[in-house]
């Protein structure tokens, strides 16, 4: 089921999520709901927060290069990545990528992040998994785990480009 996106400046996105506890069917609707939104709203990654639940869940699909009108044969299921209760266990070097965020829509700009990271987390079973990236993964891991601490990739820009971004943005809502 899609459900509604979660967007900026929505004080839930401040909120610090909670660990997962239970890995039951409640866990797996929660999951399986973030990829019909995630799709839908073609992002590349979502956290729980962004739809309202504040859950240490997140998910990452990157779109594979095929050619069609359903987003679903470009980011399939079995490709998202489920993440759950994640723990940095090690970060080195640094990387700058350009990165948006489905509760800023339309808004894009270069963060700095660590160009490597190791992480532990689990699957919607409850089973413990290490995984290191020093690519795109890492970048999206990054901005998703920022999330479930209450941290948006704005918060990541220089004073002067998130005066802008807020000028821009207030500008914007004034308008709907
Ligand atoms: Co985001």
């Amino acid at each position: 089921m899609i459900r509604d996106i979660v967007v900026y400046p929505d004080k839930r996105l401040k909120e610090v999520s909670k660990s997962v506890e239970n890995f039951d069917k409640d866990l797996h609707t929660l999951l399986d709901d973030m990829y019909d939104t995630m799709v839908a709203k073609n992002g590349v990654g979502l956290a729980a927060i962004q739809i309202g639940v504040p859950l240490r869940v997140l998910i990452i699909n990157r779109p594979l290069d095929i050619e069609s009108d359903d987003p679903r044969v470009q980011q399939p299921k079995e490709n998202t990545l489920e993440v759950i209760n994640p723990v940095i266990l090690e970060a080195e070097g640094s990387t700058k990528f350009q990165e948006g965020c489905l509760s800023v829509p339309g808004y894009y700009e270069d963060v700095n992040r660590f160009k490597k990271i190791k992480i532990e987390y689990q699957n919607r079973d409850g089973e413990k998994i290490i995984i290191e990236d020093d690519d795109f993964l890492a970048i999206a891991l990054q901005h998703e785990m920022d999330h479930l601490n209450g941290k948006l990739f704005i918060e990541k820009l220089s004073i002067i480009k998130r005066k802008k971004f807020e000028k821009e943005w207030k500008k914007r809502l004034k308008k709907k």
